[in-house]
């Protein structure tokens, strides 16, 4: 049996335009991120119009005050949520009324807690810190040209507020929208394509139009493919049809454009621009999900919103540059894990060919009366599930949505609490539904019981299960003719570039009496460096569902039926550092560090998902002479591996179905170089080199772009690295660096990936971790010229350019 969302969907984010045209025949949109005052701290006056905020610091948002914070165990949030602060912060703008009969502000999401206030008077207000909002201020602006005061209060001084780094303040983006008195409505277009050929696809277009305008106004679309050419055209009412449609795919991520226009009297007075994506998907219970008919696995990254070092501050390149190392290792889904994403994150999904997992909640109710978003829960859940939807709905990259994360009302005690969990269940699935029935409804549950709440309410389309591989079976007995999906797994830690010997004990760091594993014995913890993980993939965290990468992969792999699996997590998140204490305050679970770097299990995803020919070879070759070594290599398009030491052979061997891995284990340690030689049919593929670095004769700057856009937001990423004589990086290099940007540009976060490292992320100083360190450099609006980035270290000064354009 099959279940068929087949249904086009498109699109999404009203895409607002920027026209020059007076608001009189248009929609203005601004950005509206810049000019603002700060400061941390409540009052009741601070609201007022006529208050004295000229001793506030200035900032352009998006701005997270968090990261700016130093590290501390005695924040509130603990280092659960990152050991960085939150507060009440207060954010003020001055700007003149604009020529336009109605004006409104687009919130993209403010954590947590906002209050929103126009010349004193309060105009919206928003408690869960990752819906986008709008706030009318019609009628509320002084005449035109004049001054006006916006005032946002965000109160996260109730903390811990989340199970993760959560961030505090405006931390995304902020438009002002004039249009005419008649306007199409916030996230008013909802584009659908219930049918789909290779002849033809029928789109059908709803708007929604503000409350206020009238009937008599009449709403006029044009589809325009990528090129800009009107392929349909029509009103609301009829279905439009697109001739041989191009597909939008994972491989061909092909995106055309709904251009909405409102009519009243003859004339435009609104516009607003959907990207549409004509794809159809199924969800099979036998053989998992399909993509215009292709079986496609889910090899997907579950991915909390921090960006590393800066913070929650949405920045599109730091998404785009996520998405892009998580993708040339075979990632082709993204769980938004556990909140709603910023819009960007889809809009980049959407052009670059990822699937996403859209999920709105961890908990729900949770502690009714705590600190988070569980307080507000049952006034806010309807309100927030269908902004959501509506802004999501018309993305082509989300294919599925998810009402939840490890909640607390899968179990029930009583009668009374099952039938409330199932009809609260059933209550978040149908406003999701209400709002977009072309997609399936799934939560990530981690209890696996054929009397879990959710399951048995009925809420689901798809049975989502966190790690828990053994009970893939049981469901699939439990809960016939439903699709499986395991949107969690994994949870291995990993520290990059700590390799613990041997490479064949599993590791439970940071074991604890509840985690149901065999505390280590002093044997075990000899050699192991305080708050890091080994790298090999030998360690996993101490819930004792979990294991390690390839231990989670493969009964997925083997499966047809389970449509594929979310790892915990593609890269490192501030908070969460289980299983250690301070100074830990970012997670191990990622298989590419906080900085952005990868760590090796990354190779064994590119090994398994990516037809690339690849090899990669592990750990370095810096040891002890005599030390014994466990040597590794991922690799794929190859029979066998071949690992010569200085030269000398040490054998050829292969990965097994079971083993995703070949290993030369014991390898005595001397200086020279290890290289591995992969061969498929007895002839050479691929080759790869580790080599005995000499000492440290400078430093090495590399961007990963050199020229950037002088837009404000524009960023370059720049790795740091000790090299020897021969320009060999050293894996080990623990230098203290010191960064700092001068010209056309702003040193915007550093970090190195080591969890435990307590330095601000926003200060000067950093050290190498395991050879490497990160800067992030932002360009500033309109400044054309050289963000130069200068590091100083006892190895030396380095230098490199940064070009704005
Ligand atoms: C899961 C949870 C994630 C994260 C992970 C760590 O159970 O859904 O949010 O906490 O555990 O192992």
């Amino acid at each position: 049996m099959r279940h068929i969302f087949k249904y086009l969907f498109a699109l999404a984010l009203c895409w607002p335009v920027l026209f020059s045209c007076s608001p009189s025949s248009g929609r203005v949109t601004e950005d509206f991120n810049f000019e603002w005052r700060f400061q941390l701290g409540d009052s009741p006056d601070w609201s007022a119009p006529g208050f004295d905020d000229s001793s506030w610091r200035q900032l352009r948002l998006p701005h997270d005050w968090g990261i700016e914070g130093e590290f501390s165990p005695k924040h509130p949030a603990g280092t659960n949520g990152g050991a960085l602060p939150g507060g009440i912060g207060w954010y003020r703008k001055h700007f003149r009324t604009p020529k336009a009969e109605r004006v409104a502000v687009e919130f993209d999401g403010v954590y947590m807690n906002s209050t929103v206030w126009v010349n004193g008077v309060k105009v919206g207000e928003r408690p869960y810190g990752y819906s986008s909002f709008n706030v009318d201020l019609t009628g509320k602006l002084n005449p035109v040209g004049e001054d006006n005061v916006i005032a946002v209060k965000v109160d996260h001084s109730k903390q811990p507020s989340g199970r993760w780094y959560t961030g505090s303040g405006i931390y995304r983006n902020v438009r002002l929208v004039c249009t005419d008195a008649d306007r199409i409505a916030y996230s008013g277009v909802c584009v659908t394509t219930p049918e789909i050929s290779d002849a033809e696809a029928t789109v059908l277009i709803r708007t929604e139009l503000d409350a206020a305008t009238p009937m008599a106004c009449s709403v006029f679309h044009r589809i325009l493919d990528a090129d800009g050419k009107t392929v349909a055209k029509g009103t609301d009412a009829e279905p439009l049809r697109i001739a041989r449609p191009h597909r939008w795919d994972i491989t061909d991520p092909y995106l055309y454009t709904v251009e909405t226009e409102l009519k009243a009297g003859g004339k435009v007075v609104d516009r607003v621009e959907t990207r549409i994506g004509i794809r159809e998907t199924e969800w099979d219970v036998d053989k998992g999900f399909f993509l215009n008919g292709r079986s496609v696995k889910l090899n997907g990254a579950c991915q909390h919103h921090d960006l590393g070092c800066i913070g929650t501050a949405v920045h599109r390149r730091a998404l785009q540059r996520q998405l892009e190392i998580l993708q040339a290792a075979g990632f082709n889904a993204i769980r938004t894990s556990h909140n709603i994403p910023a819009p960007e994150l889809l809009d980049l999904c959407d052009e670059m060919g990822l699937l996403v997992l859209d999920e709105a909640f961890d908990k729900w109710r949770g502690r009714k009366d705590g600190p988070g978003y569980g307080a507000f829960f049952d006034e806010w859940n309807t309100q927030d599930l269908t902004d959501w939807v509506k802004r999501d709905r018309n993305h082509p990259s989300v294919i599925i949505w998810s009402i939840g994360n490890e909640i607390g009302e899968q179990m029930a005690r009583t009668p009374e609490e099952r039938q409330d969990h199932e009809e609260l269940s059933r209550h978040l699935a149908d406003v999701v539904r209400a709002n977009d029935p072309t997609r399936p409804v799934t939560c990530g549950c981690n209890g696996p019981d054929k009397d879990n709440c959710v399951y048995t309410s009925g809420a689901l389309d798809v049975i989502g299960l966190n790690y828990r591989a053994y009970a893939y079976d049981s469901l699939r007995v439990w809960f016939p003719g439903k699709p499986i999906l395991g949107t969690e797994t994994v949870s291995a830690q990993n520290s990059r570039g700590i390799y613990y010997q041997p490479s064949t004990i599993l590791r439970v760091p940071g074991w604890m009496p509840w985690s149901g594993t065999p505390e280590p014995t002093e044997e075990e913890l000899k050699g192991l460096i305080p708050n890091q993980c080994s790298a090999y993939d030998n360690s996993r965290a101490l819930w004792d569902c979990t294991t390690t990468h390839e231990g989670s992969w493969i009964p997925i792999r083997d499966r047809d039926w389970v449509a594929g699996g979310f790892i915990w997590t593609g890269f490192d998140y501030l908070g969460e550092p289980t299983a250690f204490r301070w100074p830990s305050r970012s997670s191990y679970f990622g298989i590419v560090d906080l900085a952005g770097f990868p760590k090796d299990p990354y190779y064994m995803y590119q090994s398994e998902w990516t037809d690339k020919t690849m090899l990669h070879l592990f750990p370095h070759w810096n040891w002890t002479e005599g030390e014994k070594v466990d040597v590794w290599a991922y690799y794929n398009n190859a029979d066998e591996v071949e690992l010569f030491l200085n030269g000398k052979s040490l054998g050829r061997t292969s990965k097994t179905r079971d083993q995703l891995h070949a290993i030369w284990p014991e390898v005595v340690f001397e200086p020279g170089k290890i290289e591995a030689v992969s061969y498929k049919d007895g002839q050479e593929v691929a080759r790869a080199v580790r080599e005995t670095t000499g000492p440290a004769v400078g430093l090495r700057l590399t961007a990963d772009r050199n020229t950037i856009d002088a837009d404000g937001y524009d960023l370059s990423f720049v790795t740091v690295e000790a090299v020897d004589a021969e320009g060999r990086a050293l894996p080990q290099a623990d230098a203290r660096l010191t960064f700092r940007v001068e010209g056309a540009g702003e040193l915007l976060g550093i970090d190195n990936g080591d969890a435990a490292d307590t330095l601000c992320m926003k200060g000067a100083v950093k050290p190498l971790f395991s050879g490497k360190a990160l800067a992030v450099i932002r360009s500033f609006r309109g400044e054309k010229g050289i963000a130069s980035l200068k590091v100083s270290s006892e190895l030396g000064d380095a230098t490199i350019d940064i070009k704005t354009r």
